[in-house]
């Protein structure tokens, strides 16, 4: 039980983001939203290297955090004083970053004499969307597809997670930054894709679409990057219209198998509510292909509460302390931790 005990709802809560290659800083409070949002994305640093380099990222967010919080207590208008809570997150994602972002938040909540708490990043991800302009009713499912994770949850409360799928191999977001690096498109890969597919032949190629065939709500994308390989071997030397034409077949065969277990998640637990976050999310394409479920409300986050950011931490952070939840003293992070480890806040 948390030592601050009972708290007045209407408090600032600074949120911090440092799990992977995106420093995010955001402030909400109830009434007013997020007033404020500061980002810092890595993705210059990594991009000569193809994907994240853990120091690199650690280092850089060291640097960032700081002149981030004041950035964003500056367009708040606000000072360390008036900052009710602070909420890191804790976990999963690189271990040396996570520790940059925990540890500048649970000492920063110390030294104010306000609560802190430890916030899964997937979950502030499946709650962005009720920071949207449509609210989704629990229960709802959940797909969440980023760069680390690609599952399908139904959501009975916040807190209350029951895994329905997951990639048994890479995630979707994965998939999409390894297939781009084939084609010799810069990293991330998955917003790279998405352009060059608007410029593709459909029809050209077909990919298969994973485990579709068999039963049940789990993924395996990494098929398909090496389907993607065999394509582009046969192919060589790779002209632009092949490179769109690739990025197309890539991108159609993630989002139908994501709205085949969509729907097939929607039909097993008979709820009508659909929640998608995390980086693909931002996948116009996916988001078209999902108005097609029938019956069926979906739900999405802000385009900036997508990718990775400072907001949905704040927001996640403040559902669970008005909860009456926070986070002791130590500054524990985890590299790996499964969202149903997670209970409903006290
Ligand atoms: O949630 P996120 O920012 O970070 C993680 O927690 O992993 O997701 C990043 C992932 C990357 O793999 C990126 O390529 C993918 O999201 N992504 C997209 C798009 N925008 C970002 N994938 C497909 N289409 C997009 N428009
Ligand atoms: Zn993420």
């Amino acid at each position: 039980m948390c030592v601050f005990g009972m708290y007045v709802l209407d408090m600032y809560v600074l949120g911090i983001e440092t799990s992977c290659d995106e420093t995010g800083v955001a402030i909400y409070h109830p009434d007013r939203g997020l007033v404020a949002e500061a980002l810092h994305s890595q993705i210059g640093l990594h991009a000569p290297y193809g994907g994240v380099v853990p120091e690199l990222a650690s280092r850089d967010h060291i640097s960032r955090t700081l002149p981030l919080v004041k950035s964003a207590l500056a367009r708040a208008d606000l000072g360390l004083g008036d900052l009710g809570a602070v909420a890191y997150t804790a976990g999963p994602g690189l271990l040396g970053a996570l520790l940059v972002g925990a540890t500048f938040g649970r000492s920063l909540a110390f030294s104010l004499g306000i609560p802190a708490v430890a916030i899964h990043h997937m979950e502030a991800h499946l709650l962005a969307p009720l920071l949207g302009e449509s609210k989704p009713n629990f229960p709802f499912v959940a797909l969440l597809v980023s760069g680390g994770h690609t599952l399908l949850m139904l959501v009975k409360a916040i807190g209350d997670y029951t895994l329905l799928g997951e990639s048994i191999d890479d995630a979707a977001g994965e998939a999409f930054d390894k297939t781009a690096k084939l084609l010799g498109l810069p990293y991330p890969g998955g917003p790279q894709i998405a352009t060059a597919a608007l410029h593709g032949t459909r029809g050209r190629f077909t990919f298969p679409r994973p485990m579709t065939d068999r039963p049940g709500c789990d993924f395996s994308f990494s098929g398909l990057k090496t389907h993607a390989l065999t394509t582009i071997r046969k192919l060589e030397p790779l002209s632009d219209q092949d490179r769109c034409d690739v990025a197309f077949a890539f991108q159609d065969a993630v989002v139908e198998t994501l709205f085949i277990k969509c729907e097939r998640a929607l039909s097993q637990t008979g709820v009508s509510d659909l929640v998608m976050a995390g980086g693909v999310a931002a996948n116009q394409q996916l988001r078209a292909r999902l108005r097609d479920l029938v019956g069926i409300r979906v739900h999405y986050p802000p385009l900036q509460l997508c990718t990775d950011n400072g907001g949905m931490v704040a927001f996640a952070g403040w559902l669970r302390l008005n909860a009456g939840e926070c986070t002791g003293l130590a500054v524990e992070t985890r590299a790996r931790w499964p969202m149903t480890e997670l209970n409903p806040p006290l």
